[in-house]
Parts: structure tokens; C-alpha cells; sequence
């Protein structure tokens, strides 16, 4: 068994600030319709990149974990919203399917913490991270491109993040 997938890269973050900073890379090339799914246990840091995903696709609002309301939305002045969704208290996947994912998505990008619970609910294009604390202040971010489209995403957050070409 290979550790990482075909075309899955690797990142360590030995911060939550490098953490966001990963999160502003990314979050400053996303656009509507681009759906990032995020996995990892409590304190694993999916809010901590979501604050960075948001700042980097332009939104000032300030990023909250949305558990007891499942879904945040911010602005950045023009007419498309940025959707924070954390599936974690969600029952089960008919409720998923009531938020109207589709509609959401259409409207800017959508970022879904605890995506594993929702999986089959979630467009089949996405890209992944999975989180893992390595310790304190260490943490491995695992990232995997479905589709075409997300592996393209992904060339272009390698160059900027690690320089290559
Ligand atoms: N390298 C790191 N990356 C991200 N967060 C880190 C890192 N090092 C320490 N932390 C700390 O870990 C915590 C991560 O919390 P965060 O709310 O982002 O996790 P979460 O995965 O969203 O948890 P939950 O499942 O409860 O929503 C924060 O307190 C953050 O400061
Ligand atoms: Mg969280």
C-alpha cells in the first residue's frame, strides 16, 4: 500500500499561522463552484485554514466555527458568498441533502469541515486535505485532487506554496 495516492501531495505546518497561510494560497484561487472537503479530528486546525481560505478569496468577515449552526456565509462586496459548512452535528444524509449543497456552490466556493460524514452528498469533484496532529504545534496536511479540474488547482498551489515549477 502506497502511504500517500497517485497525485496526492504532502504538507507539514509546524504553525496554525502556516496553517492559515496554506489556507490564503489556496483560498485566493478558488472560485464558485470549487468545493474543498477538509477531514481531521477535534483541534486537528479545519476552522484555523478555513479563517485562511477565507481571507485569501477576499472576504474581511471574520471566520467562527458554525457547529451550532451548521453553515456560515461570507461576503466579499460583489454578489457570489464563500460557504463554510461543518457537517458535525449533521444526523444524517437527508439533512445534508436539505441544505441544497447545488445551490450554495453555484453561488462561490464551498468549504466543508467533517466532509468524510456528508461524503456521498458532496460533489464527486473536490479536493481534499486531511489534517493530522502530529503534536502540539505539528500538524500533517494530506492533500488529494478528484477530478481534473482539482488536480490542476492543486500544480498551482505547489508552485506557490513549495516554489516548484
Ligand atoms: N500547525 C497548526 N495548524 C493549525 N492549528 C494549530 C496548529 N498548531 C496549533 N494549532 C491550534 O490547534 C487548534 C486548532 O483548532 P481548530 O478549531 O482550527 O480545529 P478544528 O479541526 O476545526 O476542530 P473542530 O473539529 O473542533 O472543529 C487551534 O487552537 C490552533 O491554534
Ligand atoms: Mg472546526
Amino acid at each position: 500500500m502506497p502511504i500517500l495516492d497517485a497525485g496526492a501531495v504532502e504538507f507539514f505546518s509546524n504553525s496554525a499561522d502556516q496553517t492559515r497561510r496554506l489556507g490564503i494560497q489556496l483560498g485566493s484561487a478558488l472560485k464558485a463552484g470549487d468545493v474543498i472537503c477538509l477531514q481531521g479530528d477535534l483541534g486537528a486546525g479545519k476552522t484555523t485554514l478555513v479563517q485562511g481560505l477565507v481571507a485569501g478569496w477576499g472576504s474581511p468577515d471574520p471566520v467562527t466555527s458554525p457547529t451550532f449552526v451548521l453553515i456560515n456565509l461570507y461576503g466579499r462586496g460583489d454578489d457570489l458568498q464563500f460557504t463554510h459548512l461543518d457537517a458535525y452535528r449533521l444526523e444524517n444524509v437527508a439533512e445534508a441533502e436539505a441544505l441544497g449543497i447545488d445551490d450554495l456552490v453555484a453561488r462561490g466556493p464551498m468549504v466543508v469541515e467533517w466532509a468524510n460524514k456528508i461524503d456521498q452528498v458532496l460533489p464527486q469533484e473536490r479536493l481534499w486535505l486531511k489534517m493530522f496532529i502530529v503534536d502540539e504545534e505539528r500538524r500533517r496536511v494530506e492533500i488529494a485532487p478528484e477530478g481534473s479540474h482539482y488536480e490542476a488547482l492543486l500544480e498551482n498551489l505547489q508552485e506557490t506554496v513549495f516554489g516548484l515549477a
